[in-house]
């Protein structure tokens, strides 16, 4: 007991390390064989697929997280993070082409946020007037059968209930990127005088990102995590070494950042994301504001009212996040991925796109940049769809990609069943189904063949 009330005496830092050494201390005076099967089962999801060839598993307790009051006010930052915002702030302050662009793009996500409410009243307006075509003996049909006009009224005070969220969000950004509401409400000003509306689907979907990120219902949207985390478990050193010199990854769009979490929760892993979207950005710095467990909740469905089984679906709350984010172990770099690492060549020894690489303007600049930023000997692990937006300047097929990423230097390596199917014969790509969509009670389902695959840079 005495040790015992020690080790809850030392910083957090110090007793990670602590731990880790305790374990390192069982694993080695255990077979060689039962320690690899530990360390693998201990990275992946489903413990299930080990456990039918298992020997009996000793599990050892590798992190204990103790949250002090003041963790609970603010939330932490390591030295990488000041450095890394003093540098963002520096950026957006400066008066060249470039920073203007970035500090407009963020004014207009936040005018995006300010609108919510007003925004999506205007779309159920619309949708009210549109009812107002129905002839008075079916609306009277309506009324007495399901109370459609009711159903109008609460979603119109559901709309308000998220702009008290999008309010919080806005007022987390203008704190953390140092912006002031009059300079805010000058830009909106502006814009509406021009005739530019703010941004309603954009802020729609990095809401719906709350749900497919970090809550429990975006659960199943996850379930393509788990090739990546076991294909890292494969590929990455053990953890004893892991833990004197982590390994870095990073994830380029990488939109609310849970995947990065999952990854630095294996313990041994320093990891950088990077998103160009501002709407996503500012989403995500009002989750680092406020990072614990349940603390938000909202109604992420109201605005489509298609694809529902009953209208308590449609109107259903979500709360997030579904697990207390540990702000400082992730650290989110923004901007275009294929310049703001242009100071990191040959420094990643994982990069892992995951429905990133169909986003490029230009193909081959993702590719190359993948290439120029990872170390010698690293790993590219990808999955996601070939889903091109607009205007890209190359779409290329599957086949192409693996060539043409064999050209730049790449090796594709195998890849274990839990990636799936092999797309084609001969070539060391796999699949699974993957959904995309937010709503696991919708009645559609949007969803792709994702395709995974490790390369290592040679
Ligand atoms: C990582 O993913 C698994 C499976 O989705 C989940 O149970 C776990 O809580 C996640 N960890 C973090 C820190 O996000
Ligand atoms: C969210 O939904 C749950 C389940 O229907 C309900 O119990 C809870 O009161 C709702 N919370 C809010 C804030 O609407």
């Amino acid at each position: 007991m005495p040790v015992l009330s020690c080790i809850f005496c030392l910083p957090y830092n110090s007793m990670r390390v602590f731990l880790l050494i305790l374990w390192c201390w069982v694993c080695s005076s255990s077979s060689s064989s039962t320690y690899k099967n530990l360390a693998l089962a201990s990275s992946h999801n489903s413990v299930d697929s080990f456990l039918s060839d298992a020997k009996p598993v000793t599990v050892v307790v590798t992190r204990i997280t103790v949250l002090t009051a003041q963790d609970l006010i603010t939330p932490d930052q390591s030295e990488r993070h000041r450095k890394e915002k003093k540098r963002l702030l520096e950026q957006l302050n400066k008066n060249d082409k470039s920073s203007r662009n970035s500090r407009n793009r963020l004014l207009k996500a936040l005018h995006g946020f300010s609108r919510c409410g007003e925004r999506n009243l205007a779309e159920l307006k619309r949708w009210k007037s549109h009812y107002g075509h129905v002839p008075r003996h079916q609306k009277k049909v309506l009324e007495q059968a399901v109370r459609y006009s009711e159903k109008l009224n609460i979603n119109e005070q559901l709309i308000w209930k998220n702009h008290q969220l999008c309010e919080e969000i806005v007022r987390a950004a203008l704190d953390f990127y140092d912006i002031t509401s009059n300079e805010l409400e000058g830009f909106i000003h502006e814009s509406e005088a021009k005739s530019e509306p703010a941004d309603r689907i954009s802020v729609s979907q990095a809401l719906k990102h709350y749900v497919r990120d970090w809550s429990g219902e975006g659960a199943h949207e996850r379930k393509t995590f788990s090739c990546i985390l076991n294909t890292l478990a494969v590929y990455a050193p053990p953890l004893e070494q892991r833990i004197s010199n982590p390994l870095r990854v990073l994830i380029p769009g990488a939109g609310l950042g849970r995947l990065g979490f999952n990854i630095t929760a294996l313990d041994g892993y320093e990891v950088t994301t990077n998103e160009w979207s501002m709407f996503m950005n500012v989403a995500y710095r009002f989750l680092e504001s406020r990072p614990n467990a349940g603390q938000h909740v909202f109604y992420p469905f109201i605005d489509s009212w298609s694809h529902h089984a009953t209208t308590a679906d449609l109107q259903r709350n979500v709360t997030f996040p579904d697990q207390r984010l540990d702000t400082s172990s992730v650290l989110l770099v923004e901007g275009d991925f294929t310049t703001a690492f242009q100071g990191s060549r040959d420094s990643f020894d994982f990069i892992v796109t995951h429905f990133f690489i169909d986003t490029a303007r230009n193909l081959m600049s993702y590719l190359e940049t993948i290439h120029t930023t990872l170390r010698k000997g690293g790993y590219w692990i990808n999955s996601g769809p070939l889903l091109y937006g607009s205007g890209p300047w190359v779409q290329l097929s599957l086949d192409e990609i693996i060539a043409v990423s064999e050209h730049l230097g790449f090796e594709f390596l195998e890849m274990g069943p839990t990636c799936g199917e092999s797309t084609f014969p001969g070539k060391k790509v796999r699949w699974i189904a993957g959904i995309y969509g937010s709503n696991e009670r919708a009645l559609n389902i949007n969803g792709y063949r994702v395709q995974s695959w490790v390369a290592r840079k040679k």
